[in-house]
This record gives C-alpha cells, sequence and structure tokens, in this order.
C-alpha cells in the first residue's frame, strides 16, 4: 500500500485504482441517507482537501466514524477512485479509518466554526495553520522564499548571514531591543550590581540587529554580489497593519554598482518571483483572489508586465501638492512621506509600482551616498499598491570625508571603525537595499495586515505563543 499526501492523491501522480493510506486532519463530515459518509480530509500538502467516502459496513463506522468532528486527526486506507461528484475527479473509498488524534470537547475547538476572522485566529496562532487561509499563506511563503533563493543563486549573489546579536544602530533609529545576560530577575540588581556593560556577556551594549545591511557591504566588497534573508527587530512602538516587532528581510548588496543599477535589481526580483508563484501557487493565489482580494490576480499580471515607474522625490512632492488631496499629514520639501502620500502615489496616481528616488539628506540614514546638488542622497524607496513601502535602499557613501562629515556622533565614528575602513582600503561604489517579506507576502496575496504574513507575529504587548 502506498503511503501518499492528499496533494499526490489529488494531483494525478497517484493511478486511479490504486490503494493508498493517506493522514491528516478532518474538515468536515456528512453523513448520508444511504448509508455512508463523506469525510474531507487535509494535510497541508495542497488547498483542497480528499473527499474520503466510508460505508457503513466499516466495522468502527458507529463506534468511532460517526463521531468525528472537525479537527480529528485519521489515517484512511482504500481505493482511489474516479468521483462521481462534480466537485472533484477523484475520491478514496475507504477500506479503513482509524482515528489518531481525537478532538476533546469539540465545542470548544478554536475552528470548529466554518468562518473565523482574523483576529479570532490571530488569538490561535497555534491552530491558525489548519485553516485555508493561513494554509495557503504558508505554502506560499515557502515557495517566495524558495524562489528568492534561487533568484539570487542563479545570478551568482552569495548568501551571506549577518549576526543576530550586534553592536551598533544600522539606521540610526535607537529603537533597539537590548540583548543581556544581566539578572534583570534580581530586583537588587540597579542597588547592589549596579548596570555595568563591561560585566555583561559580550563586555558591551548589544542588541537585535535592526538590518544585516552594515555587516553585509564587508562582504559585498569581497564577492561583489551577496545578500541576506534572515530576522530583524524593530522595538519601534508602531500598532499598524504593516508593523512588527520581528520580521523577515532580503538585503542584497551589489558592488561596482549605483542607484539606477539598485531600482533594476530591485524591479527584477520582484517580477520575476512573482512570475514563479504565479506558475506555482495557482490554486492558492485563486482562492485568494476569490476570498480576500478579487483584485489580486490583475494586480499580480499588472506587477509582471508593467515597467515600473521611477519619479525624484522633488517630483513626488510635487505630485502630492498638486493633487489637492486633502492629507492628514503635511506635504512639503524635507518632510518624509508618509503612507498616505505613499499610497496615493501609488494607488491614486500611478497605480502601479512606483520607485521614489533621491531624498533629502536629512531624513535618511548616515550611510547613503550624498548627490552632488548637497541636498539630496541616492536613497530609493518601492511602493506598491495596498502595502506602500515594501523596500527600502541606496546607494552607500563609499567617499570617507564625506561619509565622515555626516557622523556627526564622534563614538559612533569610533564604534564603526571597521565600517569606515572599508572606505580606506579598495572602495567601491556599492548599493543594495532591504525587501520586507512579510509586507512583499502581503502584496502578493492581497492580505493586508502583516500579522497574518508570519507565523507567530510579535507586537507591541504581544508575543503571545
Ligand atoms: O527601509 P528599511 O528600514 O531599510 C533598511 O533597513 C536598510 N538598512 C535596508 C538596506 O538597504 N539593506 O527597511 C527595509 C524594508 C522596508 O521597506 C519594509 O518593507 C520592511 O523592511 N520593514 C518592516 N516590515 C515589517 N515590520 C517593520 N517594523 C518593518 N520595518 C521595515
Ligand atoms: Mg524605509
Amino acid at each position: 500500500m502506498l503511503k501518499t499526501s492528499v496533494h499526490k492523491a489529488l494531483g494525478g501522480d497517484v493511478p486511479v485504482h490504486s490503494t493508498i493510506m493517506i493522514q491528516g486532519w478532518v474538515r468536515t463530515r456528512r453523513d448520508s441517507k444511504a448509508g455512508f459518509s463523506f469525510v474531507q480530509i487535509h494535510d497541508g500538502s495542497c488547498f483542497d482537501a480528499l473527499q474520503v467516502v466510508v460505508d457503513q459496513k466499516i466495522v468502527n463506522y458507529e463506534t468511532e466514524i460517526k463521531r468525528l468532528t472537525v479537527g480529528c486527526a485519521v489515517a484512511v486506507s482504500g481505493e482511489l477512485v474516479e468521483s462521481p461528484g462534480k466537485k472533484q475527479q477523484v475520491e478514496l473509498r475507504a477500506k479503513s479509518l482509524s482515528v489518531i488524534g481525537w478532538v476533546d470537547e469539540p465545542e470548544s475547538y478554536a475552528l470548529a466554526a466554518k468562518h473565523h476572522s482574523f483576529e479570532h485566529l490571530r488569538d490561535n496562532a497555534h491552530l491558525r495553520p489548519r485553516s485555508n487561509t493561513f494554509g495557503a499563506i504558508s505554502r506560499i511563503r515557502q515557495k517566495l522564499a524558495v524562489a528568492i533563493h534561487n533568484y539570487f543563486d542563479k545570478k551568482g549573489f552569495v548568501w551571506v548571514n549577518t549576526p543576530i546579536i550586534t553592536t551598533s544602530d544600522c539606521e540610526g533609529a535607537g529603537d533597539l531591543f537590548r540583548v543581556s545576560k544581566l539578572d534583570f530577575a534580581n530586583r537588587n540588581l540597579q542597588k547592589t550590581d549596579p548596570i555595568n556593560d563591561q560585566h555583561d556577556f559580550f563586555g558591551s551594549p548589544t542588541y537585535l540587529t535592526v538590518s544585516g545591511q552594515l555587516n553585509l557591504e564587508c562582504y559585498c566588497l569581497a564577492l561583489s554580489k551577496v545578500y541576506t534573508f534572515g530576522p530583524a527587530f524593530r522595538a519601534e512602538n508602531s500598532n499598524t497593519s504593516r508593523h512588527l516587532a520581528e520580521f523577515w528581510m532580503i538585503e542584497p548588496e551589489i558592488a561596482f554598482a549605483d542607484l539606477s543599477d539598485n531600482a533594476d535589481l530591485a524591479e527584477n526580483l520582484l517580477q520575476t518571483v512573482a512570475r514563479e508563484l504565479m506558475e506555482h501557487c495557482q490554486e492558492d493565489l485563486d482562492f485568494f483572489n476569490k476570498h480576500h482580494n478579487q483584485k489580486l490576480l490583475k494586480r499580480l499580471s499588472g506587477l509582471v508586465t508593467s515597467q515600473f515607474e521611477r519619479i525624484d522625490y522633488t517630483h513626488a512632492i510635487k505630485i502630492l501638492k498638486d493633487s489637492n488631496y486633502s492629507f492628514e499629514f503635511e506635504v512639503a520639501w524635507g518632510l518624509d512621506l508618509q503612507s498616505e502620500h505613499e499610497r496615493y502615489l501609488t494607488e491614486k496616481y500611478f497605480r502601479k509600482p512606483v520607485i521614489v528616488m533621491n531624498y533629502p539628506k536629512d531624513i535618511k540614514a548616515f550611510y547613503m551616498r550624498l548627490n552632488d546638488d548637497n541636498k539630496t542622497v541616492a536613497a530609493m524607496d518601492v511602493l506598491v499598491p495596498g502595502m506602500g513601502e515594501i523596500i527600502g535602499g541606496s546607494q552607500r557613501e563609499e567617499r570617507l570625508a564625506v561619509l565622515d562629515a555626516r557622523i556627526t556622533n564622534k563614538d559612533v565614528r569610533k564604534e564603526l571603525w571597521w565600517y569606515r575602513e572599508l572606505r580606506r582600503y579598495g572602495t567601491v561604489p556599492h548599493s543594495g537595499f532591504g525587501l520586507g517579506f512579510e509586507r512583499f507576502l502581503g502584496y502578493v496575496t492581497g492580505m493586508d495586515n502583516v500579522r497574518d504574513l508570519i507565523p507567530f507575529p510579535r507586537t507591541p504587548k504581544n508575543a503571545a505563543f
């Protein structure tokens, strides 16, 4: 007997009339008056469940089959046959069905009802992967990650695992999570043993990384094309649908490359992996298009076929000012673009992905390359409909004197001695960006809250599970 998955059984990999065994969880059970039951079994291998037909002649029909409820774990063996029903091509005619795990108190099972709000599912993050939506998100997340790694591998990039624990705050923001081995549980710590970083594990203050970029630059200036794909942590107190305290980021870094090469890479990466996804995740994407966002498939084909718009920040400000739209936040040259401004540009004005370039230097990080106008830096943000910013990046300042003038804090200059040294020994123009994995996932699934795009979301006051 062939032990197989629902995906293989439904997908034509298993010949009809084979005897197979599948294991999974009950999605529904319906008893017919004609003396048998239909049990839908899912195992996460694909969107659809396999219909199992159980005859009342099976020994445990009255004692067990008729007690099956949503969520019970079962093993079924039987013959795969063509289905007379319209909804599926094949079904499994059970020879035996054994219960591996019962559901205690079916009424209290969090997924007992047919439909659930996303809030309810978030409160039950341990069970939500069993729902249609979260099964589909998990499979798309997998395919997207593999497509991204493949993209870089084919182009000769090297994946560099930059450290999670760092001593520097890459973005200069200060919204960092502290990493310490000091005994904070001991309430007398401050009195008897004042906090002294030198006594801590690393001998200096350490944090969870906000971005792998600065470390990545070291490898870029040796291997030419590198990237990171890992978690990043930000202790910002932003309770929005686009912010997580722990998220995943893809950061490529390329040598001998300027801002326009950087924008080309971003556009090509997004289009290539979206195309892969449309090829390999059709079933799951159809589900999102049908149930969550009816414009999704149109959005995806627009993404892969149309060229991204590229505009300067200065031009973006003009468009926003001329729009006569009443924005909540002020629009003025020198101020950062707010989410509402980004969304106006990409959703209403251009109606496609937009790359905004060359931002005022005072609102951007110290490492971004100063333009000849002395007012702007070679920064870029990629904005997409429905999500706003999904990529932030720049050409890096490769001239030591100019970099030093941008690092006003002497302690930071001292701490970043190694970063500065890269500019002394064989410096070259180089560029890179960070793509937020959950925001990108939101863009390609049409789901709009990043809390639903990571298995276990971490947000202010919430690190359960
Ligand atoms: O624009 P950011 O802050 O850029 C950097 O970190 C650069 N050091 C990257 C680089 O140049 N190598 O972040 C990059 C992207 C954002 O565009 C957004 O998609 C995502 O990371 N991101 C977040 N996603 C979820 N929750 C948060 N709190 C995020 N902060 C940034
Ligand atoms: Mg940004």
